[in-house]
């Protein structure tokens, strides 16, 4: 999704922006810009599409100014145009956003009815022009902000300049993530301590309405009631934790194979070692996990698939009733929730709109809520009363990967925990549990041992117009994360099914040109699955067949191609069937020369809804 950064230096910027651009290039993005304040008039150099566009315009610019703004822009209103591209000036206001202002149709009829015709399609250019209006009519830069902010309504975040105001930068969020941050005699503005990573390590996070006014010397910020307020400082470690390949040819695959050490590391953070059993953080008061009745999980996306295979864990394993929805529809739902009960949500950024809505409505029907979160300083991790935390690192390449296995690592552990306190786990069982567990990071190496061949299958099926993938139980997640992941990176039409349900619908779609992916464990559910693979066999398709030794022993042969996993306890085939759907996914997509990091479309934050 967009990402903003602002500079107030000392030095010149517009090199400076365009770094901190880069680091926020994996949230997706199709047009970038950015504006200064040169001998107090504002310049601005914009580009449709990749940021290297930009970098080719600005070094016929040659600008000296020492404040100034950027912006990588996802489209929402308005398409991925130089004209569309943000900062916006109108007068003698340049200004970047995140987010959308939902009246911005009421606003722009506002400006018609003063014969003002904003140049682009975007919401944004309204704001600047309402900011202009406020300072013609005689109010200050902050008075003038803070009188528009009242105006509007919807998702943001704000990085403000204005003419001939040299010391002056005025950030604003509500919904959209933004963060200061403190250098030596200067001060920045960024949607996340990434972009701001090599200038600084000391961050404050904005909190929802605040409003900042930055100066090199220093900063105030108003709350949502425009009171004076004082965030806290933080130290982050963004800048040791990105950005390279690591020598892999995208960051999609050097996230891959991070997986077998990322998912040690979750891992080690949830076992107590001693005596082999699960360790989970100190619930916060209220809330009693032996006592509980029911659960509700919200979550978009992979982090919803997550999120189903968590429930399969949580019902079977602790015999809890687990609701779950994807975020964007469960937040205008309705949905009635028992006061002092559990939401759990799941998301990798911690910052998606959606998800984040659904935590506040739990929250606001007296929920207790925990989130299984990857960004430790994210909203999301900070309006939660519970932090799960996944350690796989920061995850660049827009699909996700590392983060779903650790999202299921910590859920798996989440389960055993809650089965315990809930009388369903004897001392012996839960440590075969976790002892399965503890194998998962080998046998991701021995699965990820298979790239070659899953290569060569992948450049097969990246011929075909659509894919159905077909999971049962447990993998049924599996064949719909397979299917959005082969979708997303490589532009095929995927689906994914519960192999049940095929004879339902689907199966009028098989012929011979559509290759089916059977994922299958010889577990309790595998001579269902292979009838249903048998169904779509006898009608034509091609089958890539998912299984263990076992299963490629009885039914590979019916396959057309076999990828075999490593055999391993049922409980943690999640864990390793990500694997191989993961590098079909990526190698169909390096063959059909996709941008595999930022695929088209997508952005890494759903920060809007
Ligand atoms: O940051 P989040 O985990 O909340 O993101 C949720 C989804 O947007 C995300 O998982 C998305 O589906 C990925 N691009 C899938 O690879």
């Amino acid at each position: 999704m967009c990402g903003i950064v602002g500079i107030l230096g000392r030095e010149p910027v517009a090199d400076r922006l365009v770094e901190a651009l880069r680091r926020l290039e994996y949230r997706g993005y199709d047009s970038a810009g950015i504006a200064v304040l040169e001998d107090g008039t504002l310049k601005r150099v914009r580009a449709a599409g990749k940021l290297n566009n930009l970098t080719a315009r600005l070094a016929q610019a040659n600008l000296h100014a020492t404040i100034g703004i950027g912006h990588t822009r996802w489209a929402t209103h308005g398409g991925p145009s130089e004209t569309n591209a943000h900062p916006h000036i109108a007068g003698n206001v340049a200004i970047v956003h995140n987010g959308i202002i939902e009246n911005y149709a009421e606003l722009r009829d506002r400006l018609a009815a003063r014969g003002i015709t904003p140049e682009s399609d975007t919401d944004t250019e309204i704001v600047a022009h309402l900011i202009n209006i406020a300072l013609n009519e005689g109010m200050k830069p902050k008075e003038a902000v803070l009188h528009v902010l009242d105006e509007l309504r919807g998702a943001f975040a704000f990085a403000i300049i204005f003419a001939g105001h040299d010391n002056l930068m005025i950030g604003a969020r509500r919904g959209s993530p933004l963060a200061v941050g403190h250098g030596e005699g200067e001060m920045m503005l960024g949607s996340d301590a990434i972009a701001l990573a090599p200038f600084t390590s000391r961050i404050t996070y904005l909190e929802d309405g605040d409003v900042v006014f930055l100066t090199r010397e220093g900063f105030e910020i108003l709350d949502e009631e425009r009171r004076h307020v004082i965030r806290p400082l933080q130290f982050t470690q963004a800048a040791s934790l990105l950005v390279d390949k690591g020598g892999y040819r995208h960051f999609m695959a050097k996230e891959i194979h991070e997986q077998p050490d990322v998912l040690g590391h979750t891992l080690g953070e949830y076992l107590d070692f001693g005596t082999g059993r699960v360790k989970l953080p100190d619930m916060p008061e209220g809330l009693d996990l032996a006592t509980l009745e029911r659960m509700t999980i919200t979550a978009c996306g992979t982090a919803f698939y997550a999120g189903m295979v968590g429930k399969y864990w949580l019902e079977q394993i602790a015999r809890l009733p687990v609701e779950i929805d994807v975020a964007s529809e469960f937040r205008y739902r309705e949905a009635p929730l028992k006061a002092g009960g559990l939401s759990l949500v799941i998301s990798q950024s911690g910052e998606t709109a959606d998800t984040l809505a659904a935590l506040r409505y739990c929250k606001a029907q007296g929920q207790k809520v925990a989130a299984v979160v990857n960004v430790p300083e994210s909203t999301i991790a900070r309006e939660s009363d519970l932090v799960l935390r996944t350690y796989a690192g920061p995850e660049v390449g827009v699909a996700s990967t590392k983060a779903f296995t650790c999202q299921l690592m910590v859920l798996a552990a989440f389960a055993i925990g809650v089965a315990r306190a809930r009388g369903h786990l004897d001392e012996a069982r839960e440590q075969e549990l976790v002892h399965a567990l503890q194998q998962a990071p080998r046998l991701v190496v021995q699965a990820l041992e298979q790239e070659e061949r899953i290569a060569a299958i992948a450049r097969e099926l990246a011929h075909a117009k659509d894919i159905l993938y077909l999971g049962r139980g447990i993998n049924y997640p599996l064949a719909l994360e397979g299917a959005l992941k082969f979708k997303e990176i490589s532009y095929i039409h995927a689906e994914g099914y519960a192999a049940g349900e095929l004879k339902h619908g689907p199966i009028a779609l098989i012929d011979e040109n559509v290759p089916v992916v059977v994922i299958a464990p010889r577990d309790a559910l595998f001579e269902k699955t292979v009838s249903n693979m048998e169904e779509v066999r006898a009608r034509g398709a091609k089958i890539v067949l998912i299984t263990d030794e076992a299963g490629a022993a009885e039914h590979g042969a019916k396959a057309f191609q076999t990828i075999t996993v490593p055999a391993a306890d049922t409980f943690i085939s999640p864990l390793l069937y990500a694997i191989p759907v993961q590098l079909l996914a990526y190698h169909a997509a390096v063959f059909l020369g996709t941008d595999v990091d930022q695929p088209r479309n997508l952005a890494k934050s759903v920060t809007v809804e």
